[in-house]
């Protein structure tokens, strides 16, 4: 199976890297491979064996498992296993076979300048880091800093921890001395200039240096942490340059990854220092962001390695106040998500140093939220139900911004339902007011019935059969109002019907009673055909009908969805990004759905 290129990609350098690569020695750093007759056999990585089933083809470039029928070409290898994009996996086979890339700048990268090349940027700061990490030797105040701070010498090699030294140019010298000019010190964010034509100093002066990696472990940033309390900033980041995006970098994730695949869940904590000091108590499945809040980008990074979040705050304001900031990120992305606010004003790092790994993870296991729960008890928290009526309208009104990017029906409506609940109101209350206020996801103006007699194009809709089942079947009626809303139907007519029906079954009263109850024809019409005709399936297939059948209109809903966004980015440039994502994270659902 060919790794799937997209036109921007360079396909003769992927042909000319798949020409000179060797699969075996690539796939050998992670799978014990023996020779077997022509081909290398070894233990499947992608599933849990016990006698080898995964084999490596060198001569034809593939592997395959017979066990679990995963296989491919080296790009998909490393797609799979490292959860690397395409465009990454490409990027790290052209560093090691050699091949060029073609230079036609990317779309995301930064506004036009000299062009520097990005091998130039990832030279320089191959270079920086080990300046910075040779600094720790020579500098007693950084090595007491990482004793002080409880980071082992082990960590601090494992993630190249460094220190800038004090003065104004030690390292800009130390490249300039390796030949790197000016030019690239300052396009790689390591250099500052005062003026145009004054020289160029460090950016990072008297500063413990984390290296910011991307996904692959190249080194493509720097934060620096001011060693006194009074140093302001307390962090200096590199800017964002052609290789740096803050909005998609997680720190350390080239080192957690592995565990968080075999973990099934990651940890995002806050800091640096809390990140280190989770890794090193033996808690690997953890990422941190840089100098941003967590970002859409983030989120998407992540689905790829895992579906289980917990958001790890600190106990202070500051914390509480990013965790209810992430709730709407996640909302639309379909993954489990709970939050933990560490205790006692504590952070991570404070918390494992005083009470231990084996504590934090109890704490993990129970006192993290569900992160609509955890929103649904802030919102709370903020408005005392004691303090009157205005409180229940303000708890909804704090949480519309979550519900509305709720991009999931069956999930909206069920965190309606809790909210319901616990504010003792009518659910349906909810839905009307939040009905008005969501814009995002607007309804298609889908066909309806036109006929004054209903179609029979429209009976054999998704929709329509799905309303007949029920019918047909009253005791399906419960599930059904649990697993799918009304807004889920793409068009108008079969939302309200389904809506008659269901309530009308549920109230243990005649479907039959609807056709006299209603004025309107098409109505009617629909229901006397759907009562007429018996639906088709045999009866003990029927909850699997039912099941294909919600299957079926959740996939509809999103195709609908991914329709109307598409429309709107023609018809709202301004908000084109935040479309994009949205756009992005509907189709991975749509993806998953057609998966089971
Ligand atoms: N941060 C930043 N710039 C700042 C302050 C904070 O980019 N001026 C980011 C850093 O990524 C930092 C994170 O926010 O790791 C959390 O900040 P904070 O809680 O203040 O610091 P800690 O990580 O807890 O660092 P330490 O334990 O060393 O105080
Ligand atoms: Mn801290």
């Amino acid at each position: 199976m060919p790794a799937p290129t997209s036109p921007r990609f360079d396909n003769r350098a992927k042909d000319e890297i798949l020409s000179r690569v060797d699969i075996a020695q690539v796939i050998g750093r992670y799978v014990n491979l023996k020779q077997v007759g022509s081909s290398l056999k070894g233990l499947c990585p992608f599933h849990k064996e016990k006698t080898p089933s995964f084999h490596v083809n060198p001569a034809r470039g593939i592997f395959h498992c017979f066990g679990c029928g995963k296989g491919g070409d080296v790009f998909t290898f490393l797609m799979e296993h490292e959860g690397l994009e395409f465009k990454e996996a490409l990027a790290q086979l052209a560093v090691e076979t050699g091949v060029p890339l073609d230079a036609r700048p990317a779309e995301s990268e930064g506004p036009a300048g000299p062009a520097i090349p990005k091998t130039e940027l990832l030279k320089i700061h191959e270079v920086a880091l080990q300046f910075y990490y040779q600094q720790v030797r020579q500098s007693s105040i950084a090595v007491d800093y990482f004793k002080a701070r409880g980071l082992a010498a082990g960590l601090v090699r494992e993630f190249m921890l460094g220190y800038a030294p004090e003065g104004w140019s030690s390292f800009c010298q130390h490249a300039g001395q390796a030949g790197f000019s000016d030019e690239l010190l300052l396009a790689a964010g390591l250099g500052l200039q005062k003026s145009e034509k004054s020289s160029t100093y460090d950016r990072f002066r008297d500063r413990i240096m984390f290296p910011l990696c991307d996904i692959t472990g190249r080194c493509i940033a720097f934060a620096g942490r001011g060693l006194n309390s009074d140093t302001q900033p307390k962090y200096l980041n590199s800017p964002e340059t052609a290789l740096y995006h803050k909005s998609k970098t997680l720190y350390g994730l080239h080192k957690s990854k592995a565990a968080i695949k075999t973990e099934g869940s990651v940890l995002i904590v806050e800091g640096y220092i809390d990140y280190l000091t989770l890794f090193q108590a033996g808690i690997c499945n953890v990422t941190a962001t840089s100098g941003t809040a967590l970002t859409p980008d983030h989120v998407q990074i992540l689905r790829r390695f895992t579906s289980n979040v917990f958001l790890v705050f600190d106990g202070d304001d500051a914390g509480i106040a990013a965790a209810q900031r992430a709730l709407p990120i996640f909302a639309p992305a379909g993954l489990t998500v709970k939050v933990l606010v560490i205790p006692d004003q504590e952070d991570p790092d404070s918390f494992v140093r005083k009470h231990g790994a084996e504590a934090f993870k109890k704490l993990l296991l129970t006192e993290a939220q569900h992160y609509l729960t955890y929103g649904l008890n802030r919102a709370l928290a903020h408005h005392p139900l004691g303090d009157g009526p205005e409180a229940k309208s303000a708890v909804i009104a704090e949480l519309t911004p979550l519900l509305t990017a709720l991009a999931d029906p069956i999930i909206r409506g069920e965190f309606i339902k809790q909210i319901a609940e616990r504010l003792e109101l009518d659910a349906r209350l909810i839905q009307g007011r939040f009905n008005r206020s969501s814009s995002v996801y607007p309804r298609a103006a889908a066909p309806e019935p036109k006929n004054e007699d209903v179609s029979a194009d429209y009976l054999r809709t998704q929709g329509a059969q799905f309303i007949a089942l029920l019918i047909h079947h009253p005791r399906l009626a419960g599930r059904a109002q649990e697993l799918i809303t009304p807004e889920i139907f793409t068009d108008d007519f079969s939302a309200k019907l389904y809506s008659m029906v269901v309530n009308q079954v549920l109230s243990q009263r005649p479907v039959e009673a609807l056709m006299s109850e209603n004025e309107d024809a098409h109505t009617k019409t629909a229901l006397s055909a759907m009562l007429a005709k018996p639906v088709e399936a045999p009866d003990e297939t029927i909850d699997e009908e039912f099941a294909h059948c919600v299957q079926r209109l959740r996939s509809l809903y999103l195709k609908n969805q991914l329709r109307l966004i598409v429309r709107r980015i023609k018809a709202e440039p301004q908000n084109a990004f935040a479309l994009l994502q949205q756009q992005k994270v509907i189709s991975s659902q749509l993806h998953e759905l057609q998966r089971t």
